[in-house]
C-alpha cells in the first residue's frame, strides 16, 4: 500500500469536508519532532478561501478519519499537521499476507530509450550513465506492473560508417582489428585525416552506402555486427537486460524521413531558409527574440538527427502505442529534446495525454572534477573500467575474508566490484554531474552497494545461524522498541517509494530508501536481539528481519544490482 498517497487522500477528503476544494500535500516528516508525515500546504489553501490558516488546520484535523492508522494528529505551526502512526497499523502493513509490491491498477505502455550507443566506435565510460539507469527505470517501472519496451536507438547511419568501411576494404574485410573497434576507428580516423584519396574514397562510400549498394551495405551490416556484439559483451557483464530485439536502429527510419517532412508540410510547419526546410515555434526564440529554426531537412535533401528523432517519436506513439517515452540522455541534448517533443506535438505525433520526458543526466568526472577520462587523457573504454571494478573489490574481499576460497572470492568481488560502480551512478541525483571515486563507492560505510549487500548478508547469515526458513514465518510483529517502530516504518515505505521514483524516473529515491532502510536495520539490530529472544518476541522480530531482507533483495533487483549470501 502507497501509505503517502493514502493519507493524502484522506486529508484532501478532509479539506473538502471543510469547504476547501484543494488537494493536499503530505509528505514523510522531516524530522522525529513533526510526527511520521506532515501534511502541509493548508495555509495556501485557506488563504485562496479566504479563511484563516489555524482555523482550516483544526477543521481539517475533525474532519479528517485517521483513527484507524494515526495515533496522534496534531497541528503544529500556521498550516502543518503532524500525523504519527499507530504502530499496530504499521505492523498490518508488514504482514505475511501483505504483498511487498503492490502493481498498478493503471498500467501504462512506456518506451524507454537508452544506452542508445553509436555503433562506430566502441562503448566507453559516456554510454555508461544511460545503459545503467535507463535499465533501471525498466526494472523499476516492470516491477509496479507497467509494461516497458526497451528502445536501443543505436547510431549506425552517421557520415563515420564511410570512413570505417573505406578503411575496413583497405585492411581486408576479415581484419582482425575489429576486435579492438576503438582502435580500429582512431586508426581510421588518422588515415581519413592524412590522405585527402582516402577522404574521398570514405565519402563516395557513404553516397554508396546510403543509396543502397549492396556491397556496402553487406561490408556495413558485418561491422555493425561486430559492433552490437561489443556491447552485448557489455550488457551481459553488466546484467542489463537489453538484448538484440531491443535495437531500433537510427536506420530503421530512414524509409520514414521523407514521409515526417511530407507531414509536417501538410500540417504547415515547414517554411524554406537558405534551401532549408526549417520548422519555427514560437516557443524557442533567439537573443533577438526571433524565432529559431528547427532545421529537419538541409539544403542537400540530407536528414537530421532531429528527423530521425520525430520519426522515433512518431514510431513509438503510433506503432508502440507508448503513453509514455522516456529518453535516457545526457543534458547537452536539452534543446534538441525539446524541439524534438515541441515540433512532435505540433505535428501530432504525441497528444497531451503523452507524457514526452527527456531524462537527463550529468557528466561522470574525474577526481581531478574534469570530465572523466584514461591516466593518459583518452576516453575510457568501458570494459577496461569493468576489469578495474572488479579487481579492486577482490582486494577488498581477500582482505575482509582471508580464509574465502579463491573461486567465492571471485565472484563475490564481481558482484560487489560492479554492484559498487551501478550504485554510484544511481544513487545520485542523475541531473548533476558526480566524481567518480572507487574508494567511497567501495566502502563498506555509507549509501553504497557493499553496504546494502552486506546489510542482506547479514540477515541471511542470522536466518542460517537460528536454523531459520523464512519462508515458514508467518503473521505480523508486535512492534514495541522505538528501534523497532523505526524500521517498520522504513519497511511500511517501500511502496511510496517506488511509486515516487518512477514518476520522478529518478532512482536515486529508492537508493537513499534503501540506505536508510539498512540504517534503521542495523541499529534494530543492535537494540534488539532477535534469535535469544524469548519465543513470542523472538517470532515478530524475526518477522522483521524478513521483511527487511526481502525489501533490500527487491530494491536491488529493481536496481540491477546482484545480492550473495555471504561476503
Ligand atoms: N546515439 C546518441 C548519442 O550517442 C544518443 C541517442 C539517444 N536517443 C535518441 N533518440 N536520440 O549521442
Amino acid at each position: 500500500m502507497n501509505l503517502r498517497a493514502e493519507l493524502e487522500q484522506r486529508v484532501s477528503a478532509a479539506l473538502q469536508a471543510s469547504g476547501v476544494d484543494a488537494p493536499a500535500q503530505v509528505a514523510p516528516a522531516a524530522r522525529p519532532e513533526f510526527g511520521d508525515y506532515q501534511a502541509n500546504g493548508i495555509m495556501g489553501a485557506a488563504k485562496r478561501a479566504g479563511m484563516k490558516p489555524r482555523a482550516l488546520a483544526e477543521a481539517v484535523v475533525s474532519a479528517a478519519q485517521l483513527d484507524d492508522l494515526a495515533s496522534k494528529v496534531e497541528i503544529a505551526g500556521p498550516g502543518f499537521i503532524n500525523i504519527h502512526l499507530r504502530p499496530d497499523y504499521l505492523a498490518s502493513m508488514l504482514s505475511s499476507e501483505q504483498p511487498l509490491v503492490e502493481p498498478t491498477s493503471t498500467p501504462d505502455r512506456v518506451v524507454i530509450d537508452y544506452s542508445s550507443v553509436n555503433l562506430a566506435k566502441e562503448m566507453h565510460v559516456g554510454h555508461l550513465r544511460s545503459t545503467i539507469i535507463g535499465d533501471a527505470l525498466a526494472l523499476l517501472l516492470e516491477a509496479l506492473g507497467h509494461e516497458v519496451i526497451r528502445q536501443n536507438h543505436v547510431g549506425d547511419w552517421g557520415t563515420q560508417f564511410g570512413m570505417l568501411l573505406a578503411f575496413l576494404e583497405e585492411k581486408g574485410e576479415d581484419s582482425e582489428q575489429l576486435a579492438d573497434l576503438e582502435k580500429f576507428y582512431v586508426a581510421a580516423k588518422k588515415r581519413f585525416d592524412q590522405d585527402a584519396d582516402f577522404a574521398d574514397r570514405a565519402r563516395s562510400k557513404v553516397v554508396l552506402l546510403q543509396g543502397g549498394d549492396p556491397d556496402s551495405k553487406r561490408l556495413w551490416q558485418r561491422f555493425i555486427a561486430v559492433s552490437i556484439a561489443h556491447c552485448n559483451e557489455i550488457y551481459q557483464r553488466l546484467g542489463v537486460t537489453l538484448r538484440d530485439e531491443h535495437i531500433m536502429p537510427e536506420s530503421a527510419y530512414n524509409a520514414d524521413l521523407s514521409v515526417v517532412i511530407e507531414e509536417l508540410r501538410q500540417q504547415g510547419l515547414l517554411s524554406e531558409d537558405q534551401g532549408a526546410q526549417c520548422v519555427f515555434l514560437d516557443a524557442f526564440k533567439g537573443r533577438d527574440d526571433k524565432p529559431l529554426p528547427v532545421i529537419v531537412q538541409k539544403s542537400d535533401g540530407g536528414y537530421l538527427y532531429a528527423t530521425t528523432d520525430l520519426a522515433a517519436l512518431r514510431y513509438r506513439v503510433q506503432k508502440l502505442g507508448a503513453n509514455r517515452i522516456l529518453v535516457v540522455v545526457g543534458a547537452e541534448q536539452s534543446l534538441h529534446f525539446q524541439q524534438v517533443f515541441a515540433v512532435g506535438r505540433a505535428a501530432g505525433y504525441a497528444d497531451d495525454e503523452t507524457r514526452l520526458e527527456h531524462i537527463t543526466f550529468g557528466n561522470m568526472l574525474g577526481p581531478d572534477g574534469k570530465k572523466f577520462s584514461t591516466r593518459a587523457g583518452g576516453v575510457m573504454k568501458l570494459s577496461d573500467l569493468l576489469d578495474e571494478a572488479e579487481q579492486r573489490a577482490t582486494g577488498l574481499v581477500a582482505e575482509k575474508n582471508p580464509d574465502m576460497d579463491a573461486a567465492e572470492c571471485r565472484e563475490v568481488a564481481r558482484v560487489v566490484g560492479l554492484g559498487a560502480l551501478k550504485y554510484a551512478d544511481l544513487s545520485k541525483n542523475r541531473t548533476s554531474n558526480y566524481v567518480f571515486d572507487w574508494d567511497q563507492m567501495l566502502s563498506f560505510e555509507g549509501n553504497t552497494a557493499p553496504y546494502l549487500q552486506y546489510a542482506y548478508t547479514r540477515i541471511r547469515s542470522l536466518l542460517r545461524r537460528g536454523g531459520i526458513d523464512p519462508d515458514k514465518l508467518q503473521g505480523q510483529p508486535v512492534l514495541t522498541e522505538p528501534a523497532e517502530v523505526a524500521l517498520a516504518l522504513r519497511l511500511a515505505r517501500l511502496q511510496e517509494v517506488l511509486e515516487q521514483a518512477a514518476a520522478d524516473a529518478m532512482p536515486s529515491h529508492l537508493c537513499t530508501y534503501l540506505y536508510e532502510l539498512a540504517s534503521a536495520y542495523m541499529s534494530f539490530y543492535e537494540q534488539c536481539p532477535v534469535l535469544s529472544a524469548d519465543a513470542k518476541v523472538r517470532d515478530s522480530r524475526l518477522l522483521l528481519c524478513r521483511r527487511t531482507m526481502q525489501t533490500l533483495k527487491q530494491g536491488l533487483d529493481v536496481l540491477g544490482i546482484e545480492t550473495i549470501e555471504r561476503m
